[in-house]
């Protein structure tokens, strides 16, 4: 049975600043580390490996954009819940993380359980795992779909083989956990 995420986060984690304590350049940080995006609540969710995203400011408020197909089970997840988050593992445990939470659907398996880490809920209702390094927390502010139409560069239609075009949500940064040191 898949695990639910009903458990708190650990005394490990602290809140931080996103402004002065998210650290390395955010274009490394995403398209290198990677980080999953998750969404849902206590009683289910769903979280995949994205390497595509954005971190910035926005309508006078920190935000950050994902980007999800709709093929994907994360969708559902993301399109329901009035939250996400983007959370960044440490080098001891990212390549099994994502192998699994990038490579399998959570449709088929209970991800976290074969990835061997713990979903946990944070106080604002967002799901992180408690073996993480650090988890930003997002309220979605507006989405949109990519339309073929407005592209610019021909290369970028050559991602969409299928016409799969992917929904981007802009959320407001609401809390940024990191573990301690
Ligand atoms: C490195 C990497 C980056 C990825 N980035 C994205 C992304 O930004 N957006 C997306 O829709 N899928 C992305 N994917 C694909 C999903 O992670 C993958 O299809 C996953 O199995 C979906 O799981 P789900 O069906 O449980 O949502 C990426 C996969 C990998 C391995």
């Amino acid at each position: 049975m898949k695990q639910k995420p009903a458990v708190s986060p650990s005394p490990a984690w602290r809140e931080a600043a996103i402004e002065v304590d998210f650290e390395g350049g955010i274009i490394r940080r995403i398209s290198r580390d990677w980080a999953l995006i998750a969404a849902g609540d206590g009683g289910d969710y769903n979280a995949m490996t994205a390497s595509w995203g954005a971190l910035g400011y926005l309508w006078e408020r920190p935000i950050a954009i994902c980007f999800v197909r709709p093929q994907r089970f994360t969708r559902g997840f993301t399109d329901a819940n009035d939250l996400f988050s983007i959370t960044f593992f440490g080098a001891d445990v990212k390549a099994k993380v994502h192998k699994i939470f990038g490579g399998e659907s959570g449709r088929d398996i209970d991800k976290a359980s074969k990835a061997e880490v713990t979903p946990i809920v944070f106080k604002e209702g967002a799901i992180g795992f408690e073996e993480a390094a650090e988890t930003i927390v997002c309220k979605k502010i507006y989405f949109d779909d990519f339309n073929p139409a407005n592209f610019l560069d021909s290369a970028i239609e050559k991602l969409y083989p299928q016409q799969d075009y992917h929904r981007f949500y802009i959320g407001q940064i609401v809390k940024f956990y990191q573990k301690k040191e």
